[in-house]
């Protein structure tokens, strides 16, 4: 049975639970002097990145390891041939080389789809960010983050706060917290909010400082330039001061509440130093909860011969259960 990691509005509560108790049984196994499980031996996992990344690919990487696939690395970059075509070319390639997973993450939106739909190869696609559209290992291990430090999320009520309408980090984590039961707040200055947000079942505000006293977790997006093509606020310190997460904002939120960023971050804009360094900042955590993620999606999507998480198309009828 084919399956794929494409949306975090795919997974069902069931599903996306089945991750996360995987992903903690991943996670234990840090603690062993042997870090390797035999789950994946003689299975070959291809990434495929045709955008820049750091975390990310090596996380990736680190997990398939772990589990002891086989790992081809295929930096696209630079690549001119034109999008249908290359995607094609490389599929089929990847195909005859017999991968059974490939971890794309692409420029354009919709691309991963596009390679687990077109009928051009058999492995297991992942979506590991595509465009400004969804990055759902991204949101599996920000709730898997979340629950370690808070438990069941069920009512917490989480900030997300920036450059929503560039960001697949916000679209992926808004469907899966809804789907775990959350209550999602994004907040952004108007021209950063994409249109139809109306859609996403979550509430909006403009309004960094009201926000934060109610927050149990508050994430902080990066402004990503790279995918502006106009003027989206008058100047940095102009969007620092409004929406930058300082010492006296960060004073505001409750004891508990946690501080988050998938990073790249950059220091001084929407975070400033002395608060990515905090206590409360759980953003080193998440980098290494991505590893026990993404080793608990890959094993689930090739190991387990019941694992029954993806898209719901490829799912057995009457599924949705784990
Ligand atoms: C994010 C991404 O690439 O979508 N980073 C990540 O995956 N850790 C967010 C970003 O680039 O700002």
């Amino acid at each position: 049975m084919r399956r794929h990691l494409l949306s975090a509005g795919d997974l069902t509560r069931d599903d996306a639970q089945l991750v996360l108790d995987t992903a903690e049984e991943m996670r234990s196994l840090a603690d062993r002097p042997i870090k390797k499980l035999p789950a994946l031996r003689g299975r070959t996992v291809v990434n495929l990145f045709f955008e820049d990344s750091t975390r990310t690919r090596i996380s990736f990487e680190a997990a398939a390891k772990r589990l002891s696939a086989d790992v081809i690395n295929f930096s696209a970059k630079g690549s001119s041939l034109s999008k249908g075509e290359s995607l094609k070319d490389t599929a089929l390639t990847l195909e005859a080389m017999g991968a059974d997973a490939v971890v794309c993450r692409h420029w354009a939106s919709g691309a991963p789809h596009l390679l687990a739909h077109a009928g051009w190869s058999r492995s297991s696609v992942v979506n590991a960010g595509d465009g400004t559209h969804e990055h759902p290992t991204q949101a599996l291990l920000d709730a898997f983050t979340m629950t370690r430090h808070l438990g069941p999320l069920d009512g917490r009520r989480v900030a997300i706060v920036g450059d929503v309408l560039h960001s697949r980090v916000a679209r992926s984590n808004a469907l899966l917290l809804r789907t775990l039961g959350a209550e999602v707040t994004l907040v952004a200055p108007p021209t950063l909010l994409p249109l139809g947000i109306e859609g996403w079942g979550v509430e909006t505000s403009y309004d960094l400082d009201a926000v934060l006293p109610k927050a149990d977790v508050v994430m902080m997006l990066r402004v990503q330039r790279e995918r502006m093509n106009a003027a989206f606020f008058p100047s940095v310190r102009e969007y620092s001061r409004r929406y930058g997460l300082d010492a006296r904002r960060m004073a505001t939120l409750q004891d508990h509440a946690i501080v988050m960023h998938p990073g790249p971050m950059i220091r001084g804009m929407e975070i400033t130093a002395d608060v990515a360094d905090s206590d409360r900042s759980v953003i080193v955590e998440q980098v290494t909860n991505g590893v026990a993620v993404r080793m608990a999606v890959l094993y689930l999507l090739l190991g387990g011969s019941e694992a029954a998480i993806g898209g719901a198309e490829d799912r057995p009828s009457g599924g949705g259960e784990a």
